[in-house]
């Protein structure tokens, strides 16, 4: 195991990093179509309550083992609790990590072909109609999202090669505050559409009779995706933390900076939607639908849809790393391979998977496994079902097998920082976390009527 790992180099590093891995695809493409296809307004209040009673103290529990262990997520495990199941978790988030990989670097390719649309003017005088058709055609052509695909993924080899502080950390420093400012943009422009009310109705408004037990499923999965929980990632980030990183704060900005993104993108899309008369539950195409035609029109449209594309596909390339990151420092040190040739191996695995997922849109759209393209099939279970379930693990380990006094020494810096909400975080992730995600689960796999 290699001992002199490196750290982040400066506070705004920390937060950069973790922030740039949970803003991503899963609050600029994901929220919005999740939202749309699960009741709008109800879902956004349910993924409220999961990111504040789930989501947060979960973050703090990643922070915790991964600062305490100094180690990768299969590390954490074989360090804190040796020979023991626990270990399971380590090769669950490989597997998460690679199904998430799969479909979401398909997507991050999207936004390259929108990069390119944005710079030739593609989108120039097109109607809402024809852009609709315009991007399924891309969508399911065989090989143009492919070529795409490849690009990104050897964007992701350099950047992992390159190690955290090159590559991850300045990345994010300069693109996520970027990112944030022109989404407001978007928002304002968005909001003086015509007939954009009945979009913020939407999105603000609940209709409490919306709720059931797959809405609430769905939130929940959408805040443990949004926020890279459950897979290790923030075990990962966390154990390149300083000692002076404080993990509360950092937990706190995290999910507090995530939350927004999405809210905005959804003030964005939302209005938008209902103004040019597309449905919102029109699924994954409702960004690249949408959008677009936001462009039209504005003033210095060319511009802004070049910017917009740019930064989404710089956040997920960020939120990519994160990802990768996991799978390349479990191999890199527990099986001690060099860090280029894992990273080489994990880039060649998530090309198999990717191109996979690709293909499902298009010519092998008539595959399906349990009604879902294989595509469809790697976003549901791993948002919906191995991210919770890691969560859920997770959670029980902090509360129960990890000592006290560590979690507590670890949130309060050995005593030096005042923590009024200790005793709580370890109740919600001994009791309210775990019943919580046992719940839904059983409600949502007809065990409970
Ligand atoms: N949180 C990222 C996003 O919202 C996706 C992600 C999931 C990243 C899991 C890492 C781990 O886009």
């Amino acid at each position: 195991m290699s001992s002199n790992r490196t750290t982040f180099a400066t506070k705004l590093g920390v937060i950069a990093a973790a922030v740039g891995s949970a803003v991503g695809l899963g609050n600029i493409w994901r929220f919005p179509y999740e939202a749309g296809q699960n009741g709008g307004g109800a879902f956004l209040i349910v993924y409220l309550i999961c990111v504040l009673l789930i989501g947060m103290p979960l973050i703090m529990a990643e922070f915790i083992l991964g600062r305490h262990s100094k180690s990768n997520v299969g590390g954490t495990f074989k360090k804190l609790a040796p020979n023991t199941g626990w270990g399971v978790i380590g090769y669950m988030s490989v597997l998460a990590s690679f199904l998430i990989l799969g479909f979401y670097s398909v997507i991050a390719g999207w936004t390259l072909e929108y990069i390119y649309q944005a710079v030739t003017n593609g989108f120039s005088g097109l109607s809402a109609a024809e852009l609709k058709t315009a991007f399924t055609e891309f969508s399911t052509d065989t090989y143009s999202p492919l070529i795409w695909l490849g690009l990104f993924l050897l964007a992701n080899y350099f950047i992992i090669v390159g190690g955290v502080k090159n590559g991850i950390e300045k990345c994010s420093n300069i693109m996520m505050p970027l990112l944030f400012i022109i989404l407001i943009v978007f928002c304002v422009r968005s909001i003086f559409l015509p007939g954009a009310e009945e979009g913020l109705r939407f999105l603000f408004q609940p209709d409490f009779t919306k709720i059931n037990s797959n809405v609430i499923l769905r939130a929940m999965g959408q805040a443990f995706f949004s926020l890279s929980l459950g897979m290790g990632c923030l075990i990962t980030y966390g154990s390149y933390f300083s000692k002076e990183t404080k993990l509360g704060k950092t937990a706190f900005t995290v999910s507090t900076l995530d939350t927004l993104v999405a809210i905005l993108a959804g003030v964005m899309i939302f209005p938008a939607v209902f103004s040019f008369g597309i449905s919102p539950s029109a699924g994954p195409d409702l960004v690249f639908i949408t959008v677009p035609n936001v462009f039209q029109r504005m003033a210095g449209g060319y511009i802004w849809s070049i910017l917009f594309f740019l930064l989404i596909a710089v956040a997920a390339l960020t939120s990519t790393v994160s990802m990768f990151e996991v799978v390349t420092a479990f191999i890199h040190e527990e099986f001690n391979m060099s860090r280029r040739k894992a990273t080489g191996w994990v880039v060649g695995v998530t090309a198999v998977f990717s191109v996979i997922c690709s293909l499902s849109i298009g010519p092998w759209k008539d595959y399906t496994i349990l009604g879902m393209t294989v595509f469809d099939l790697f976003d549901f279970v791993s948002a919906n079902i191995l991210l919770p379930v890691g969560g859920l693990l997770i959670s029980l380990f902090v509360g129960f097998r990890l000592d006290k006094k560590t979690s507590y020494n670890e949130i309060t810096d050995n005593g030096k920082l005042k923590c009024w909400y200790f005793n709580p975080l370890i109740f919600i992730l001994k009791y309210l976390a775990p019943v919580a995600i046992t719940l839904i689960f059983l409600s949502n796999f007809g065990v409970l009527g």
